[in-house]
């Protein structure tokens, strides 16, 4: 009897002495003392050897005892509960940090925009270099080597080769698609361009256009206009008023330039148009018969129109941008103006 309850008072000590940290302590706890093959239920199992007058008495003793281990238990579950519920500190229930996502480049949306209308109208895309030979940029579309019309577009040669360069128009697609198909043809060609310009607000060394080709039988410049009259409208509306004017270049005949009515002042002038009221958008004309000739296309059979518009023109008009260097300085201020456009 006193072994047994000096063995009792050991566990007692050790139970009191327990601690636990975490979940997995307090259900080792559970195990080592209230399990099935647990300390407290050994204990229990002495009941059978003690005389039956201290039954009652060392009865209550045992019952405390497993109480005593009962409550431990709790008290250690509860702890580590606790600690799970406040353990991590972070909170989470709070919104995450956004990611900043990027936005189309404004010379990409309105190029686009323009693309999307002709396709409307049965062109197809087409795409070309942008490091050309001289043929494809200037021989091809009548612009021989002493041509003084290439004095208009100032010229970065490549220095390995200086039969090569950085085209200067997008009429360079002309030939590449004059070269591989037959008539009908119906090309939009949008992309990167390159002059010898010093950099200001009003010209850089390097912009975009989209140039169009359509040539067909009886191809006329009613056709002409009237395509690039839709092409207005649907980019700036039913009330833009457009006009012709005479104009040269090489590889069209006749020539013309096409100017709108002034968007920034509707016509009341302001420094856009230079208070004229109009602003030039394109130049344009009936494909010239020995532009057709170099590809082997009969300019007795075929006739076609081109014209040669800038993107950073049509965006300048359409969202109000009066510096060029902006499309390519990268400030994201000015980038996501643009949000939610196409
Ligand atoms: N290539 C001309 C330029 O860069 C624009 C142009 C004018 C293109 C008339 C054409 C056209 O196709 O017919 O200034």
């Amino acid at each position: 009897m006193e072994a047994l309850l000096q063995q009792i008072e050991g566990y007692k000590q050790e139970i009191a002495a327990a601690d636990a940290t975490n979940a997995e302590m307090a259900e080792a706890f559970r195990i080592k003392w209230l399990g099935t093959k647990g300390l407290v239920k050994a204990i229990m199992g002495e009941m059978k050897n003690v005389p039956n007058e201290q039954k009652k008495a060392f009865g209550q003793i045992l019952n405390d005892f497993k109480l005593f281990a009962e409550t431990k238990y709790e008290a250690l579950k509860a702890n580590t509960a606790a600690d799970i519920a406040t353990g991590p500190s972070i909170d989470l229930s709070l919104p995450g940090d956004a990611i900043a996502v990027g936005t189309r480049h404004p010379l990409n949306i309105v190029r686009n925009q323009i693309v999307a209308i002709f396709r409307r109208l049965g062109f197809a895309v087409a795409e070309g270099p942008e490091i050309e030979d001289d043929w494809h940029n200037f021989g091809a579309m009548n612009l021989p080597e002493d041509h003084p019309a290439r004095d208009m577009q100032d010229t970065f040669y490549i220095n390995q080769n200086p039969a090569w360069l950085l085209r200067t128009h997008t009429s360079s697609v002309q030939a590449r698609v004059m070269e591989t198909q037959k008539p009908p043809i119906r090309v939009i060609c949008p992309g990167r361009v390159y002059r010898n310009e010093t950099i200001s607000a009003r010209a850089h060394c390097f912009f975009h256009q989209v140039e169009g080709l359509y040539i067909d039988e009886n191809v006329s410049f009613a056709d002409l206009k009237q395509t690039l009259y839709f092409f207005v409208q649907e980019m700036f509306g039913k009330d833009v008023k457009v006009r012709f004017r005479p104009s040269y270049f090489p590889f069209t005949e006749p020539s013309a330039e096409m100017d709108i009515s002034c968007l920034i002042c509707a016509g009341d002038g302001c420094n856009i148009c230079k208070h004229t009221g109009w602003v030039e958008i394109l130049g344009s004309g009936m494909v010239h018969p020995k532009v057709l000739e170099n590809f082997g296309i009969d300019s007795n059979k075929y006739t076609g129109f081109a014209f040669g518009m800038g993107v950073e023109r049509i965006t300048q008009l359409k969202y109000q941008v009066n510096d060029l260097r902006l499309y390519s300085q990268n400030d994201v201020r000015f980038l996501k103006q643009f949000t939610g456009a196409m």
